[in-house]
C-alpha cells in the first residue's frame, strides 16, 4: 500500500494495519462526491461527509446531519437537514488559498479511511503557481466517546518558503440540502446568532424553519508548533452574514510544521433547553482535554465496537475488507441512546431519500443489530412502536383499520414519500409508491417478531411487540377484498417489492406477508389468552378489539389468495402474459443489462424486474416452500432481474446459497458487498446503501455460515463456506452471552466470554450443548 510511505511519521504512528484501510490514492475531482460518502464519519449522534476541510474544491456536497433533525420548508417532504458546516478551515499564503484545487498541482495525494479507529487522514503537497510547495496533512474524527464532538488537526509545512500563513476558521450557516441540484435545493435552517464565542472561538445558532428546533454549533482553533508551543499570532472574529469566521495567522519557517487543531461541538434543542450554554461548556471541556486525548478515548470506543462487530474471513482479503467497510458504516450510524430515531436508507452519509427509514431497516439492517448489538435493535423496533399511533391514524385516513406504516418514515411517523416528483428536466409526475406499496407494514411486524424471536425480550413483546403485531395484522384484515366468484380474499392495486410494476393485483409477496402478519397476530393473541389473561384483556380493551372480530380474522386469513405453493409462482395476476426475454449481458461490474429485444417495451409491459420480489418472498418465508420450488423460482426470476435496487443482490446471494447455486451466490455477494466501494449502482455520491451493507453481513453470517434461529428458538448453523475461505470468525450477543464463533471448512466452534450456563445449538442437524458437562 503506497499510502504508508507518503504520510509523515506523526500520522503513520496513528493509522492501523493495511487490512483496516480504505485508500484514495489519487485526487480526481469527478470522484470527489463518491469519496465524500465513502469517507463519511458517523458518531452515533451525527454524520459528517468526507468533504475537504480546506474548502477549495468545486464538486463537493459538504454536510453534517444530526439524527432526528428534520424539516420540510419548500421540500416535497420532511428531510434530514444539512446543518451548519463546521468542517472548514481555509488556508492562505499571500492571499492565495492553499488546498487541493487552488494551486498549480497536487503531489503525493493520499487519503485513507481507517475503519479500525474511525478516522480519516490525508496527505498531499500543494504547489502554487509561483512554485511554492506546502505539505498538508489532516486527521479527522467524530468522537464516539462524546458524540456531539468532532475535530480535525492540520499539519502545515511550507517546504520551500517561509512567512505568514493565514487561516479562516469557518462555521457556514448558508448550507442547503441538495446544494448541487438547483431544482431541489432547500434551505432548512434560519440563522439566529453568529458571534464570537467567549474569547476562544465562534458560534452559530440556527433554527429549523418548521419546528424552530435550535441547533448550536461552536468551534475553537488552536495553533501550535510540534512541541506544543502556542504559535497563534493574531485572532479576529468576523461575521459574514450567516457565516461565522475567525481570522487567524502564524509565522512559519521553511521546513517547520505548525499544527492547527479545530474543535467542534454541536447541540440541538432535542438535548438541551439552552444549546448555547451547553455548547460553550462542552467545547471548553473538549479543548481542555485536547485533541489527542479525545482521539485516544474515541479509538478505545471503536475497539469496543469492533470487539463485537468484526467479522474475519480468512482466505478472501478483498471480501474481508468490503465486509468491514459495510459493517463500519452500519454500526457507526444509529444513535444508541435514542429510540426515537432510526436509520435512513443511505445511512447518515447523504441526502437521497431524506434520511427516511424504509422496510430496509427491518429486513436488511435489523438482523445485524439483533445478533450483534441487541440494545440498538431494541431502539429500532421501539422507534416503530413509538409511531404506532401515527400508523393508526394513517390507516384510518386511508379508510383502513389497525396500523398502516408509512412507506417512508422520518420523525413524526407521517408518510414522507412525496406524492409528486420532478424529473431533472422539470417534468412533474405523480409518484404512487406510498399509495400502493403497502408491504412495509408487514415488514415492520416481521422486524418486531424477529427481534423477539432472536432476543426473547419478553418485556418488549408484552409492552410493545404484541400491540404492534396485532394492530398491523388488523390493518391487513381491513385491506383484504372479497372475490365472491372465487370465494377468496385478495389484495388488489398494490406494488410489491418490484417497483417497476405498479399497481398490480395479488402480488404474491404482499398477499403472503399479509397472511403471515395476520396469523402471527392471532398466534400471539392465542398465547396471551392462554398464558396471560390480564395482558390479553388489557390489550383488547386498549385497542378496542372484540373477540368476535377475531372470528372474522380467522375466516378471512384462511381464504387469502396465496399463489401456488409449488412450481413457478406468478409474481402477480397477469405477470406471465408480459413480453418476456432473459438477461444475457452484463456490464464491467457484473451488473445485468436490459435485453435488447425489450428496450422498446415499456417497463410495466415487460417481464424484467427492478429487484427481488418472489425471490424475496421465498427468502423470508422459507418454511412455506420446499427447496425445489425455491430453486425453480430463483432460476426463473434471477434471469429477469436487473437489480436496479441495491436491495436485490444480497437476497440473491442468500437464495443462491440456499438452492445450491454457489457460483452465482458469490457473484451476488460481490455486487452487494462492493456496491459502494466500486460505485456499481452509480449513485454512491448520494450516500451509503444501507440495506445492501446490512444484506452483505447477512450473506456471510446467515448465508455462508448458515446461522439462524429455528422455530424453537435454538441457534442453528449449516455452514457452506466457499473452498477458498479457510474460516470465518465473528461474535454475537446471544441473549446476554457473548459468543465467539469460528466456522471452519469442517466444524463450528463456539467460545464465550461470559456464558456460565449452558445452551443447546445445532450444527448440520446435530445437537450440541455449549457449556454442558
Ligand atoms: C427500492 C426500495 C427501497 C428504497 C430505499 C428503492 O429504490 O425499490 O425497495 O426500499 O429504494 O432503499
Amino acid at each position: 500500500m503506497a499510502y504508508k510511505n507518503k504520510f509523515t511519521s506523526e500520522i503513520q504512528n496513528i493509522i492501523s494495519e493495511d487490512e483496516w484501510i480504505i485508500e484514495e490514492d489519487n485526487y480526481d475531482p469527478r470522484e470527489n462526491l463518491v469519496y465524500e460518502t465513502l469517507f463519511g464519519l458517523a458518531s452515533g449522534y451525527m454524520g459528517n461527509r468526507g468533504s475537504h476541510e480546506e474548502g477549495d474544491v468545486r464538486r463537493t456536497l459538504p454536510a453534517n446531519y444530526i439524527h432526528g433533525i428534520f424539516d420540510r420548508s419548500e421540500a416535497f417532504q420532511r428531510e434530514l437537514c444539512n446543518t451548519p458546516d463546521w468542517n472548514k478551515l481555509k488556508m492562505y499564503y499571500e492571499c492565495e488559498q492553499i488546498g487541493i484545487e487552488s494551486g498549480k498541482d497536487v503531489k503525493e495525494y493520499v487519503r485513507i479511511l481507517d475503519m479500525k479507529k474511525g478516522l480519516v487522514a490525508k496527505h498531499y503537497v500543494s504547489t502554487a503557481y509561483d512554485g511554492r510547495e506546502t505539505r498538508i496533512e489532516i486527521i479527522k474524527f467524530l468522537s464516539r466517546k462524546n458524540p456531539r464532538c468532532g475535530a480535525f488537526k492540520v499539519f502545515v509545512t511550507p517546504l520551500n518558503y517561509e512567512g505568514v500563513i493565514e487561516f479562516e476558521n469557518i462555521i457556514d450557516g448558508t448550507v442547503t440540502n441538495f446544494i448541487d441540484f438547483p431544482r431541489f435545493r432547500v434551505k432548512h435552517l434560519s440563522t439566529e446568532q453568529v458571534c464570537e464565542f467567549s474569547d476562544f472561538g465562534c458560534y452559530l445558532e440556527s433554527n429549523t424553519r418548521d419546528d424552530k428546533t435550535p441547533i448550536g454549533t461552536g468551534t475553537a482553533v488552536e495553533i501550535k508548533d510540534n512541541d506544543g508551543n502556542d504559535r497563534l499570532k493574531s485572532r479576529t472574529f468576523k461575521k459574514f452574514g450567516e457565516i461565522a469566521c475567525e481570522f487567524l495567522d502564524a509565522d512559519v519557517k521553511q521546513g517547520e510544521t505548525i499544527v492547527i487543531e479545530k474543535y467542534a461541538n454541536i447541540c440541538t434543542g432535542r438535548e438541551s433547553d439552552n444549546v448555547k450554554d451547553t455548547v460553550l461548556n462542552d467545547l471548553e471541556t473538549f479543548v481542555k482535554k485536547g485533541f489527542d486525548n479525545e482521539l485516544e478515548d474515541h479509538i478505545k470506543e471503536y475497539y469496543k465496537l469492533w470487539d463485537m462487530a468484526d467479522l474475519q474471513i480468512t482466505g478472501d482479503e478483498k471480501m474481508q475488507k468490503a465486509l468491514r467497510f459495510n459493517i463500519f458504516h452500519v454500526m457507526s450510524t444509529p444513535n444508541p441512546n435514542d429510540p426515537s430515531t432510526n436509520i435512513g436508507a443511505k445511512l447518515i452519509h447523504g441526502e437521497e431519500y431524506g434520511g427516511h427509514a424504509f422496510w430496509d431497516t427491518e429486513l436488511f439492517i435489523l438482523p445485524f443489530f439483533n445478533y450483534v448489538f441487541p440494545e440498538v435493535a431494541h431502539n429500532l423496533v421501539e422507534y416503530r412502536y413509538r409511531l404506532l399511533d401515527k400508523a393508526r391514524e394513517n390507516a384510518n385516513k386511508n379508510g383502513y383499520e389497525g396500523a398502516k406504516y408509512p412507506w417512508e418514515s422520518a420523525d413524526t411517523g407521517d408518510e414522507e414519500c412525496p406524492e409528486w416528483t420532478i424529473e431533472p428536466d422539470g417534468t412533474c409526475y405523480r409518484c404512487y409508491v406510498a399509495d400502493y406499496e403497502h408491504h412495509v407494514t408487514a415488514a415492520v411486524a416481521y422486524g418486531a417478531n424477529r427481534y423477539y424471536k432472536f432476543t426473547k425480550d419478553k418485556e418488549f413483546l408484552d409492552g410493545m411487540g404484541l400491540e404492534l403485531i396485532v394492530e398491523t395484522g388488523r390493518f391487513w384484515v381491513s385491506r383484504l377484498e372479497y372475490n365472491e366468484q372465487e370465494d377468496r380474499y385478495e389484495i388488489t392495486k398494490v406494488t410489491g417489492p418490484d417497483e417497476w410494476h405498479e399497481p398490480v393485483d395479488n402480488n404474491a409477496y404482499t398477499n403472503h406477508l399479509a397472511k403471515w402478519n395476520i396469523n402471527q397476530a392471532l398466534k400471539y393473541l392465542k398465547y396471551y389468552k392462554e398464558n396471560d389473561k390480564v395482558m390479553y384483556n388489557n390489550l383488547l380493551n386498549k385497542i378496542k378489539l372484540d373477540e368476535d372480530e377475531l372470528i372474522i380474522w380467522k375466516d378471512k386469513v384462511d381464504k387469502i389468495y396465496i399463489k401456488d405453493k409449488e412450481g413457478l409462482i406468478e409474481q402477480y395476476d397477469g405477470y406471465f402474459n408480459l413480453v418476456d426475454a432473459e438477461i444475457d449481458e452484463w456490464d464491467k461490474n457484473g451488473m445485468p443489462i436490459l435485453p435488447k429485444s425489450l428496450e422498446a417495451v415499456k417497463k410495466e409491459d415487460r417481464c424484467i424486474l427492478k429487484q427481488a420480489d418472489v425471490v424475496m418472498l421465498m427468502f423470508l418465508m422459507e418454511y412455506d416452500y420446499d427447496i425445489d420450488t425455491q430453486r425453480t423460482n430463483f432460476e426463473y426470476y434471477e434471469k429477469r432481474t436487473l437489480h436496479r435496487s441495491s436491495l436485490s443482490p444480497s437476497i440473491h446471494c442468500l437464495m443462491g446459497l440456499r438452492v445450491g447455486d454457489y457460483e452465482r451466490a458469490y457473484e451476488y455477494l460481490c455486487r452487494s458487498a462492493y456496491v459502494d466501494m466500486t460505485n456499481n449502482q452509480g449513485n454512491t455520491r448520494e450516500g451509503i446503501h444501507a440495506a445492501s451493507a446490512g444484506g452483505s453481513w447477512q450473506c456471510v453470517t446467515l448465508g455462508y455460515c448458515g446461522m439462524s434461529v429455528d422455530n424453537n428458538g435454538t441457534l442453528v448453523f449449516n455452514p457452506k463456506l466457499p473452498d477458498n475461505w479457510e474460516k470465518v470468525s465473528y461474535s454475537i450477543n446471544w441473549r446476554g452471552s457473548i459468543l465467539r464463533i469460528l466456522i471452519t471448512q469442517d466444524d463450528v466452534i463456539i467460545n464465550s466470554d461470559n456464558c456460565n450456563g449452558s445452551f443447546k445449538y445445532i450444527v448440520d442437524g446435530e445437537e450440541r450443548i455449549y457449556g454442558g458437562a
